[in-house]
């Protein structure tokens, strides 16, 4: 229980005389006030990551586009925004976030392996920046439509350099039997296909690898991968697009490299390439460790040969355990001295045995119905995944900045989950 929990919850979220802050503000008085489960964020730590991830990067012309499905809450885009930074967006709903809180058209880029004819008219229609082109199809739907608005629209090859890296294989995007990308023979044929090409312009490529990488190998093979298919093709990319995947600790053992050293590794080669643009599109490293979840427990039932703290949060409200079997660091909302810790499981509500926080995890022995449970590094693909599933409401989000919270979504009402229903 006394690990060093600083590297998940960093300065913002800290304990002070036995009890958890969320930077000036108590989290039980938050949870008092709002109820629970609720998402608290830090509005410092999402500036301090920004910050952190743009110096990383200096030196270099670069955009970076924050990927808006690691969450997706309209004050988080609007920081994101007034920060100066674009976005990635995969679907018709994310461009509309977008072009709600009015980003600069030309610091949006559209990716995804499935675009809809109506998703592409209104990239198109709205001047994005570019498309990643995923398929050979795909060109010639941006094209039907770029002729339409009469407009040369700037799209990049996704390849697919089967480069394997080193996380859950749900997020490992870049090896050859998953869906993403264009083998190197389908890019080649697409750049000789498309060059002289007047409302298509190919100008560079898109590499996402995979996502939560805590090393820089993969992004350094993969840009000499890219470096020698530019050579076979007789192309100079003035884009390069890496895409996301720069991992976070989620445990205090996690050994992620800093921030720095991909930005180091990274910019010696995209000069070696000579591509003039970097794009990067940063999700879990830019909110990820910027909030957490607070639950409250319901029960705790001691049975001879294991332990289960029952709280109110469950697998439709942050489902990475359920689904990826993470690990999300779990600790108590006010800390016991002298007291002896026991292990257990940290459930939720929900009829399905794989609905878990956490596994084997320490809580003081004298936990008890009533207490708040934080969950760590809840700001990336926790609420942005989270459902009604069991007919459950969605928790409400709360932004902490200094002294001061806000609502930054309602907790869902009973009646939202019946809405649209005949
Ligand atoms: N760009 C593209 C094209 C992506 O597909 C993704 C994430 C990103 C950028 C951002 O990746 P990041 O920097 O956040 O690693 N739900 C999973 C993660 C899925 C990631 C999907 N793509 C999880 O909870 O771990």
């Amino acid at each position: 229980m006394e690990e060093n929990i600083e590297v998940i919850f960093n300065d913002f979220f800290k304990y002070k005389s036995g009890k958890f802050y969320a930077e000036e503000k108590s989290v039980e008085d938050i949870a008092k006030r709002y109820g629970t489960p609720c998402y608290l964020y830090s509005y410092h730590s999402l500036l301090s990551r920004i910050k952190k991830f743009k110096e990383a990067f200096n030196g270099v012309n670069t955009l970076i586009c924050y990927s808006v499905k690691a969450n997706s809450n309209i004050s988080i885009l609007k920081i994101i925004k007034e920060q100066g930074m674009g976005v990635d967006v995969v679907s018709g709903g994310e461009l509309r976030r977008a072009l709600l809180l009015n980003f600069p058209p030309n610091k949006i880029v559209f990716a995804g392996v499935g675009k809809k004819d109506e998703e592409i008219e209104l990239g198109v229609k709205n001047h994005i920046y570019c498309f990643n082109i995923e398929n050979e199809d795909e060109i010639d739907i941006i094209e039907k439509y770029a002729r339409m608005y009469r407009r040369k629209v700037i799209c990049n090859l996704r390849l697919n350099l089967d480069i394997d890296v080193d996380t859950h294989h749900y997020i490992k995007t870049s090896k050859k039997e998953t869906k993403f990308g264009l083998d190197i023979h389908s890019a080649g044929n697409i750049l000789r296909k498309h060059r002289n090409n007047k409302y298509v312009e190919i100008k560079g490529f898109h590499l996402h690898l995979g996502s939560q990488l805590k090393d820089t190998p993969p992004y350094t093979r993969a840009l000499d991968n890219v470096k020698i298919f530019c050579k076979e093709n007789n192309f100079s990319p003035e884009i390069i697009d890496l895409g996301g995947g720069f991992g976070i600790p989620y445990s205090s053992e996690d050994r992620v490299k800093d921030i720095e050293d991909f930005g180091v590794a990274i910019k010696e080669k995209i000069k070696e390439i000579g591509g003039k643009f970097l794009i990067l599109e940063p999700g879990r490293y830019i909110v990820g460790n910027t909030s957490v979840l607070l639950c409250r427990v319901l029960y705790v039932k001691r049975r001879q040969d294991k332990n289960f703290v029952i709280t109110d949060a469950g697998m439709n409200d942050l489902v990475r355990p359920a689904f990826y079997g993470s690990y999300h660091t779990i600790i108590p909302a006010k800390k016991s001295r002298g007291v002896k810790y026991i292990k257990a499981d940290i459930v939720g509500p929900i009829c399905e045995t794989g609905d878990y926080l956490g596994k084997d995890i320490e809580v003081p022995d004298n936990i008890k119905r009533g207490d708040i449970l934080i969950v760590g590094s809840a700001g990336a693909y926790c609420f942005s995944m989270a459902s009604n599933y069991n007919s459950r409401p969605r928790p409400c989000e709360i932004m902490v900045r200094g002294t001061r919270d806000f609502v930054i979504r309602k907790r869902e009402a009973y009646k939202d989950l019946w809405k649209g229903e005949l």
